[in-house]
């Protein structure tokens, strides 16, 4: 995996054209509303897998007037320079490039930074509904453990096939013996699912509790999986279907299986999603985000780019400082704020600094 060097963007919601190089570890960028910071943000995640994390209709991220938006990133790795670089006219296939090379999928790429992404809007992590926290537990899972990427589809497949077979159980079009041999594969696959999800939150669950103290938030902080199934093997879930399967039928679709379990992020035993206040909902989403990255650290010998949005606005003094030594310790992190005033001086010191205004990128060198 390598580091992110330089950035290079063209047509890009408010940037006509920008380039700016990112620190090995802190890069604060700052600006007024309005300025461009969270674009920059877009821009590496963007860079990184592909995909915005602002936005679904990717059309929005292109220039007001422009035909196409373009990111380029150069990254740095043990063996050499590497590039990834993502092409995007709206109507068009996304045209994805690694070291000049067109890719299908960036997140397949070797060389491709991890990365993690803080944006207000990701409060929805803690507050909204559990397919959110389901797919973030599975793509911890993908990046902990590349080669189990793929349990997840075959999961889902195999629920799509079920499902589709329920509908024939209950037009007539078969027997509800067809069901069983489904059953048994669909179970291989929840049984796989679900004890990667148990593991990735075994790796995380004692940092998460540890980094909430540090970043000082009250109470204990548990993440726990809530799943309905208790089955260990495939035939044993199978028996869970078959007791359900009058349930199924009556509803037409399969009720039961990791597609319905929760992760649950609790504060002193309750859910921070009921009761936790927006700062707390705040910190405990940036504990289990830094948890996190230092779990793929240790797995993957990286600790992932990790981009903060604005996070410091609503943190007092003293969480502030905690927050920013507590993710200065390892990798790299690109942070945006509209007031550098309020940054500790030591943060400063030790960082790069971008100062956007109007579309325009500048590097401070320091003095
Ligand atoms: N497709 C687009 N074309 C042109 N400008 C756009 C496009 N999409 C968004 N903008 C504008 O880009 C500017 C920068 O937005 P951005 O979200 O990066 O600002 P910001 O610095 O993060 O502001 P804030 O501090 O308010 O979060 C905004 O003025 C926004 O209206
Ligand atoms: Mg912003």
């Amino acid at each position: 995996m390598s580091i992110v060097r330089r950035l290079r963007l063209r047509d890009l919601r408010c940037y006509e054209t920008a380039d700016a190089a990112i620190g090995e570890r802190l890069t604060i960028v700052h600006g007024a509303n309005g300025a461009g910071k969270t674009t920059l943000l877009e821009a590496l995640y963007l860079g990184c897998t592909g995909s915005s994390c602002r936005t679904r209709n990717e059309r929005e991220v292109v220039r007001f007037g422009a035909p196409a938006a373009r990111v380029e990133l150069d990254l740095e790795r043990h063996d050499g320079p590497h590039r990834l670089a993502v092409g995007y006219e709206p109507g068009q296939p996304k045209r994805l490039t690694a070291d000049g090379a067109p890719v299908e999928r960036l997140l397949d790429v070797p060389f491709r930074p991890l990365v993690s992404v803080f944006l207000p809007d990701r409060l929805e992590l803690v507050k909204g509904p559990p397919a959110l926290r389901r797919s973030h537990v599975d793509q911890l899972v993908a990046g902990l453990w590349p080669a189990r990427r793929a349990r997840r589809r075959a999961y889902s497949q195999a629920l799509a096939q079920r499902n589709a077979l329920l509908a024939r159980v209950r037009s007539h079009a078969t027997g509800r013996d067809a069901l069983a041999t489904w059953d048994l594969e669909l179970g291989r696959h929840a049984v796989a699912l679900r004890a990667d999800r148990i593991d990735a939150i075994a790796r995380i669950a004692k940092g998460t509790e540890l980094v909430g103290g540090e970043l000082g938030l009250a109470g204990r902080l548990e993440l726990r999986l809530r799943s309905r199934s208790d089955a260990t093997d495939a035939e044993s879930f199978a028996c869970e279907l078959a007791a359900r399967l009058d349930t199924d039928l009556e509803r037409g679709f399969t009720t039961h299986g990791p597609h319905r379990d929760e992760l649950d992020l609790l504060r002193d035993g309750r859910a921070l999603r009921t009761y936790g206040s927006q700062g707390e909902q705040r910190l405990g989403l940036l504990a289990l985000l830094l948890a996190e990255r230092e779990a793929l650290e240790a797995e993957r010998d990286h600790a992932p780019l990790l981009l903060l949005d604005d996070v410091l606005s609503e943190l007092d003094g003293a969480r502030r400082e905690l927050l920013l030594e507590h993710a200065g310790r390892a990798g790299q992190v690109v942070l945006t704020t509209t007031e550098p005033e309020r940054l500790p001086d030591a943060a400063l010191a030790a960082s790069s600094v971008l100062q956007v205004a109007g579309g325009t990128v500048r590097e401070l060198v320091r003095a």
